[in-house]
């Protein structure tokens, strides 16, 4: 690669605007740290004339995909612009014209990684995609580089920033004795104007986005290729303020989590759901805009990463990462990639879990046709409680098998009038 490295950059919001800044600030460290210097020659956008956070020379800026992505003079594409298309076309078009490309878009790595980093080895070219999965924490680097010595057994994460933000912000309403439920909608839209929302947030909230990393995170950590419809999936829609107020009560706090497990019969299990956590998991801390990772493993033990998860400079830190990178190793590995080997998943109803539940009902006759069949299983309930709508009762169960447990509540709440949650707990 010559000294100078030539950029095309596809989008200019959040992320874009953010590695714009920070190649500008930091232009002597990069040329420290590499002995060449970086030089963006297209900005990709879909309205040239719409006002920007961070202004780009109009020179730059360009709503022809093909001219930003096969420019011959340009050496790394960054797609930074997200969706699934025409995104995914436009990393196969770059690595198909001999472009190393850094992307930061976990739906088209989760969807089609596995296609793309093959035909980046065989067009002996670098994809990377640090900052696809929890903003500026290493983790993928680490778990392809330092870490890769170890047999890594578990991966914990909250690698959503957006709902991690949500949650803390209904747990401040309810410390401020104001309605939760407003705080969930206020908080979605300061997410949005802090740039840490995706463009269509429903995937923060219904846990897509959230999905997608641990799709990923998931083959890295446990080098297995994992389809992305073998990863359950649950958002933070149904969680309500009281669930985070019972949380507190007992001694714990309400995340949606990322797992991913080798279980004892060698198969994967990747997951997302909300679930409580005791307060001695190190996620606990892990608040606001934050993602944490929390890894186990043969060597290492244990280990946990913390930091902001998204928002312009922290992503921005991590495609800077995968640049110097690129800049210092641009030739990919000649080995074939662990993590893409095939291998068993299992769906989430193998696994054994203990439960919250929570029944809120008219009356207490109510309430009685559900407590009474869960109170069979072990779960022990705490004294009922009175609500202005009716009543509430919860409990913990004893760790039970997934499928048998949610189809049990499946026939319960066919024939009831009390409505029961139920959130796994660590
Ligand atoms: P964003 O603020 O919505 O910016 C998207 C940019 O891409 C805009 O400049 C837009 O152009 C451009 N764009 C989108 N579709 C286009 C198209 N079809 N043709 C040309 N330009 C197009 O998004 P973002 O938050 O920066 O996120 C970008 C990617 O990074 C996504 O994959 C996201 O998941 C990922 N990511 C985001 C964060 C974060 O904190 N935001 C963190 C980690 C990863 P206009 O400006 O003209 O509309
Ligand atoms: N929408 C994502 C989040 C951005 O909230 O975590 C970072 O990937």
């Amino acid at each position: 690669m010559s000294k100078i490295v030539r950029l095309s950059i596809l989008g200019a919001g959040t992320v874009g605007g953010g590695v714009l800044t920070l190649l500008r600030e930091n232009a002597d460290l990069l040329e420290a740290q590499t002995g060449k210097r970086f030089e963006v020659r297209h900005v990709l956008v879909r309205d040239p004339s719409k006002p920007r956070a961070v202004p780009v020379p109009p020179k730059l800026l360009t709503t022809d995909p093909q001219r930003a992505v096969c420019d011959p003079k340009v050496h790394v594409v960054l797609e930074l612009m997200g969706g699934l298309e025409p995104a995914r076309t436009l990393i196969r078009d770059a690595l198909q014209a001999g472009k190393h490309v850094i992307t930061a878009n976990k739906w088209v790595m989760a969807v089609s990684g596995d296609e793309l980093l093959r035909l980046a080895r065989r067009q002996g070219v670098r994809l990377l995609y640090e900052a696809s999965v929890a903003g500026s924490l290493p983790i993928l680097n680490a778990l392809q580089g330092a870490l890769a010595g170890n047999r890594i057994e578990r991966v914990v994460g909250i690698v959503n920033s957006t709902t991690n933000f949500i949650l803390r912000e209904m747990e401040r309403a309810l410390d401020a004795g104001e309605p939760a439920e407003t705080a969930y909608a206020t908080a979605l839209r300061k997410a949005q104007e802090n740039g840490y929302a995706e463009a269509d947030p429903t995937s923060d909230v219904e846990g897509y986005d959230a999905q997608y990393k641990t799709a990923i995170l998931a083959r890295l950590a446990l080098l297995q290729y994992v389809p992305l419809e073998s990863v359950y999936r649950e958002g933070i829609t149904h969680i309500s303020g009281r669930d985070l107020l019972w949380a507190r009560r007992l001694g714990m706090g309400l995340k949606l989590l990322s797992i991913s497990e080798r279980l004892p019969d060698g198969r994967l299990c990747a997951r997302v759901h909300p679930t409580l956590i005791p307060r001695e998991c190190p996620l606990y801390v892990v608040r606001g805009a934050f993602s944490g990772i929390w890894l186990q493993g043969n060597g290492f033990q244990e280990m946990s990463l913390h930091g902001f998860g998204a928002g312009a400079r922290a992503t921005a830190s991590a495609v800077l990462g995968d640049l110097i990178e690129i800049a210092r190793y641009p030739k990919p590995p000649r080995h074939d990639d662990p993590s893409l080997r095939p291998g068993e998943t299992a769906p989430i109803e193998t696994l054994t879990t203990r439960y919250f539940v929570r029944l809120t009902a008219p009356d207490e006759d109510a309430l009685r046709t559900v407590r009474e069949p869960l109170s069979l299983l072990g779960a022990e309930f705490h004294p009922a409680e009175p609500l202005e709508s009716g009543v509430e009762q919860v409990a913990l169960t004893p760790p039970l098998n997934e499928g048998d447990f949610q189809a049990h509540l499946a026939r319960l709440r066919e024939h009831t009038s009390a409505t029961v949650q139920a959130i796994r707990v660590l």
